[in-house]
């Protein structure tokens, strides 16, 4: 088995086929994903709120970007395995964002990363691909700017759509592989898509990207309190590990953990 690359990706948006991606942030649920035939993991900056218990995806540091991607990357033997650039580890210029994701490439062995932003993010983008480094774009609802832009429909109206598809073109024209799509209107989406050779990731975009992407935690009924309605729950693993936790603290209060099967003599 070989990983998935980004012709693989270039090549089913010339078939027309939609793919699924996931995000991941430890090998063990990666290696679930891997074998459930998920073909691109992002280890997404999104490991702040949902792994390391930030409230935004702010904080999140390159260290701990390099340490759960390269978990990612253990746990992974097909996938195309995608690494968050985080907030601060780029955006002082193309050289600066360079040096991180030298840092995910070489260090935690990722195959692409992502980086916010369109036309602000273009000589970032340009540099890391004529280096080599394939890059996913993410337009739209941007999560590092959530003190600008909050956490709200992006590309609303004419001339935000307008300027969505504009992004949308300067990723591409700067060799960004695809461009992920948050939070924005299935029309505009569909537009973008339509307007572009790249396949768009759409997540809160409606029905008609090239591929759809769920923070995993989402997906499986795990994350804690209010869910966006963009995502759907196809488990409830936090009602399943409750339950187990609650059987194992019954058991061992009650006496009946560990039996004989469980004892060595
Ligand atoms: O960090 C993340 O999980 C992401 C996805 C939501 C695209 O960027
Ligand atoms: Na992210």
């Amino acid at each position: 088995t070989r990983r998935v690359t980004v012709h693989d990706i270039a090549a089913a948006k010339r078939r027309g086929e939609k793919w699924p991606m996931l995000t991941a942030y430890d090998a063990m649920t990666a290696s679930v994903f891997d074998e459930a035939g998920i073909p691109v993991m992002l280890v997404g900056d999104s490991m702040g709120n949902v792994h390391l218990g930030y409230e935004t995806t702010v904080p999140v540091t390159l260290d701990e970007m390099t340490m759960l991607s390269a978990a990612v990357v253990r746990g992974t033997k097909r996938a195309l395995v995608v690494g968050d650039l985080p907030f601060g580890s780029y955006q002082e210029g193309p050289v600066q964002a360079l040096r991180s994701a030298t840092r995910l490439v070489k260090d935690a062995g990722v195959g692409a990363v992502k980086l916010e932003g369109g036309a602000r993010s273009l000589p970032q983008t340009e540099l890391l691909v004529q280096a080599g480094i394939p890059v996913m774009s993410h337009l739209g609802l941007t999560p590092q700017s959530v003190n600008t832009l909050g956490y709200r429909v992006q590309g609303r109206g004419d001339e935000a759509a307008h300027r969505l598809l504009h992004d949308a073109k300067s990723a591409q024209a700067a060799g960004a592989f695809a461009v992920v799509l948050e939070l924005v209107p299935a029309e505009v989406a569909a537009e973008v898509t339509r307007s572009l050779d790249i396949p768009t990731i759409g997540i809160g975009a409606g029905p008609d990207t090239d591929a759809q992407v769920l923070v995993y935690t989402d997906m499986v009924g795990l994350t804690g309190g209010k869910v966006p309605r963009f995502t759907k729950q196809y488990a409830n693993l936090r009602q399943t590990l409750g339950d187990a936790a609650k059987a194992f603290a019954d058991e061992v209060v009650g006496g009946t953990f560990p039996q004989e099967e469980h004892t060595f003599h």
